[in-house]
C-alpha cells in the first residue's frame, strides 16, 4: 500500500452561519493525482486554502508529509506548490521577471534560483515567451505560469485548484497532458474541478464534495460500482424498424434489467454489457431485427454525483 502523503482528520471551516467544509476526511497517496470534484460553492477552494496555511480551520486538522498543517505550518508550507484558483501574477512584470519574484518568496536566490526558473520555464512550454509582460498573455499562458509559479521550489505535493476554468480548449488540453506529466515524474497532485471529463481523465482516485460534505472517494472503478447494475447497450436499429415494436422481444434476456425504446433505438439496461450482448444480438438476428450499430455506456462519474445527491453536477 502507497504511503499517504496528505491526512485530513474531520476538517471543518465555518464562515458565520455557512459551515463552507465538514468535517472532511481523506488522504491522498503519494504519486497519485486526487481530484476533489464538486460543483461551485462545494467547499474546494476553503479546503485547498486551510490545506495551504491560507486560511485556519474552525476545528479538525491535517497532516501534510507527517507535519501538522496548524502546529507546523512552516515546514509544511515548505512541502506544498499552490495553483491558486485566482491567477497571482504582476501583469507588468515579463514571465520571468514574475517567477523570479515567487522564487524568491519561497527563499530561491542567486544561481539557485535562476536555473529553476528556466527549468520551470521549459516544464510549462513557456521559455521562448519568458521576455514578454505577462499583462500580454493569454488566459492559457497566464495559467501555465501561474503553474510553473506552484512547481519553482520542488513540492512534495502541488494543489491545483480549477486550473482550466476560463480557458480555451487548446490551453485546456495543455494542461491537461501537464498534470498527467507531473505525476510522471513523481510529483503528487491534489486537483480540484468541476468538470467530470478532467476528473475522469487524470484521477486515480476522486472525491466527490457537495455542499462542504465529502460525499465518496476512491478509485473511479470503485465509485462507479456505487451505482449498482447498471452499464447501458444503446441498438440502433435499420431503417424501418420501430424500436416499441420490437422491445418486447429484448425484455427478459439473461442480463437484461429494463428495456426503454425511443424512435429507432433501444436502450437495454443490463448488469454487464458482456454479459448480456451476445443474447441481445443472437435475438436480433433469429427475429430478423437488423442492428447498425450498439454503444456500451458505462456508468461514469456524473452518474455517481446523480445516484448520491440526486442532481446533475452541471446543474
Ligand atoms: N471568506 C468567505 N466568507 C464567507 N463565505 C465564504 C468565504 N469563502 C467561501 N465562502 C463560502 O463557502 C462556500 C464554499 O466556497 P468555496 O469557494 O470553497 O467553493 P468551491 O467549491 O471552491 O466553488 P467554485 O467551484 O465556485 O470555486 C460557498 O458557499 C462560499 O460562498
Ligand atoms: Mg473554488
Amino acid at each position: 500500500m502507497s504511503e499517504a502523503i496528505l491526512t485530513t482528520k474531520a476538517l471543518r471551516k465555518q464562515f458565520g452561519n455557512l459551515e463552507a467544509v465538514k468535517d472532511v476526511s481523506f488522504s491522498v497517496l503519494r504519486g497519485e493525482i486526487f481530484s476533489l470534484l464538486g460543483p461551485n460553492g462545494a467547499g474546494k477552494t476553503t479546503t485547498i486554502s486551510m490545506l495551504s496555511c491560507l486560511l485556519t480551520p474552525t476545528s479538525g486538522t491535517a497532516e501534510i508529509g507527517g507535519y501538522d498543517i496548524i502546529q507546523e505550518s512552516q515546514r509544511v508550507r515548505t512541502l506544498i506548490g499552490i495553483v491558486p484558483q485566482e491567477i497571482a501574477l504582476y501583469d507588468e512584470l515579463t514571465a520571468r521577471q514574475n517567477l523570479r519574484f515567487w522564487g524568491e518568496m519561497y527563499n530561491l536566490s542567486g544561481k539557485a534560483l535562476k536555473a529553476r526558473v528556466e527549468e520551470v520555464l521549459e516544464q510549462v512550454n513557456l521559455r521562448d515567451r519568458a521576455n514578454e509582460r505577462v499583462g500580454t498573455f493569454s488566459g492559457g499562458m497566464k495559467r501555465r505560469i501561474n503553474i510553473a509559479a506552484g512547481l519553482l521550489h520542488k513540492p512534495l505535493l502541488l494543489f491545483m485548484d480549477e486550473p482550466t476554468v476560463g480557458i480555451d480548449p487548446q490551453s485546456r488540453r495543455r494542461i491537461l497532458d501537464m498534470v498527467k506529466e507531473l505525476r510522471s515524474q513523481g510529483m503528487t497532485v491534489l486537483y480540484t474541478t468541476h468538470y467530470m471529463e478532467e476528473a475522469e481523465e487524470l484521477s486515480d482516485r476522486v472525491g466527490i464534495i457537495d455542499h462542504g460534505t465529502l460525499i465518496a472517494v476512491g478509485t473511479q472503478a470503485e465509485l462507479t460500482k456505487m451505482v449498482g447494475q447498471q452499464e447501458t447497450l444503446r441498438l440502433h436499429l435499420g431503417e424501418g424498424f420501430i424500436g416499441e415494436e420490437v422491445a418486447h422481444l429484448f425484455s427478459g434476456l439473461p442480463g437484461v434489467l429494463a428495456v426503454t425504446p425511443l424512435n429507432s433505438e433501444l436502450t437495454l439496461s443490463v448488469r454487464q454489457a458482456e454479459e448480456a450482448l451476445p443474447g441481445a444480438m443472437i435475438q436480433a438476428s433469429q427475429a430478423g431485427v437488423p442492428v447498425r450499430t450498439i454503444d456500451i455506456e458505462e456508468p461514469n462519474l456524473e452518474a455517481v454525483f446523480l445516484h448520491l445527491t440526486g442532481r446533475a453536477l452541471r446543474d
